[in-house]
């Protein structure tokens, strides 16, 4: 009975120990060994920015396309694997990806410091300055002088960085009282519903990087951008992974140079522009 009972009770020890050995394993493999091992990399973005990430009708098909997106496709294909796309609102996409969430964010997000502290970012891979869109009547009032709208209601994706640049380029915040909410910015969750405030006269302007700025103009033949523009400290879009995922970081730095030196970036912009142009 007892050598029964000691029999089983070794047994169980080895399952126990082959078990967590094989969790360990999986735990020591490195971003990249885990992205090949599951054959699939997973993107976090958030569509509503054309160029970089919208919906489209393709062939019929609601689809994700953009800039973005065909970078994330010559990404996936350079380690091999497939890509899989998660849409989400623009504010969500940093805790997906510190939560294992999504493998890699690609929404035109602007690798600043504050960001570095909880995620990883690869090379710029493409730079933008900022612009304002405003109602096309009102280009005499706010389209020429920023200055004209610092005590106007004024919009910002929330949890972008347009929310500081209006804070201080345009609200004159000081940096001291940069994490407060102003009241006369509202923050909203996607770029149509702060679009959609504008035409509505609920707000004056809405922040954004020019080139969508210029995509939603397009759109809307109501609105315009103004003359003037703004710069950011960081200036461009890079892609951000887990912190600590130094090979990921290095395969996509590879795929963003491979991309530049064949020119690609600008053909993918270009193509973007014309499907978004299409919508
Ligand atoms: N570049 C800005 C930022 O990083 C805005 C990006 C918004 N992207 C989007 N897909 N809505 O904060």
């Amino acid at each position: 009975m007892v050598k029964k009972i000691s029999v089983i009770f070794s047994i169980l020890c080895a399952l126990v120990l082959f078990f967590s050995c094989a969790k360990q394993e999986n735990k020591d493999l490195s971003p990249v060994e885990r992205i090949k091992s599951s054959g699939k990399i997973i993107l976090g973005t958030s569509a509503d920015y054309p160029p970089y990430e919208f919906h489209a009708l393709i062939d019929g098909k609601d689809t994700i396309v953009g800039f973005d997106v065909a970078i994330a496709k010559e990404i996936a294909k350079d380690l091999g694997v497939e890509l899989e796309i998660k849409d989400m609102s623009f504010d969500g996409l940093l805790a997906a990806l510190v939560s294992g969430n999504v493998d890699m964010v690609i929404a035109g997000m602007t690798p600043d410091e504050e960001r570095r502290q909880s995620v990883d970012f690869s090379d710029i891979y493409y730079s933008a300055i900022h612009g304002a869109v405003i109602r096309k009547a009102d280009m005499d009032k706010y389209g020429k002088d920023p200055a004209s709208l610092a005590d106007k209601m004024i919009g910002a994706q929330k949890g972008a960085i347009q929310v500081n640049i209006a804070k201080q380029q345009i609200k004159n915040v000081p940096e001291a009282e940069l994490d407060n909410n102003h009241s006369q910015i509202k923050e909203l969750g996607t770029l149509p519903d702060l679009i959609m405030e504008v035409k509505n006269n609920k707000i004056e302007a809405v922040i954004a990087e020019l080139p969508v700025a210029e995509a939603y103009v397009k759109a809307n033949p109501d609105l315009a951008v103004a003359e003037y523009s703004f710069t950011d400290d960081a200036g461009g879009s890079s892609v951000a992974v887990k912190k600590n995922s130094p090979d990921l970081v290095e395969a996509i730095n590879k795929t963003i140079a491979r991309l530049q030196a064949e020119d690609k970036i600008s053909e993918f912009v270009g193509e973007a522009n014309m499907l978004a142009d299409a919508q």
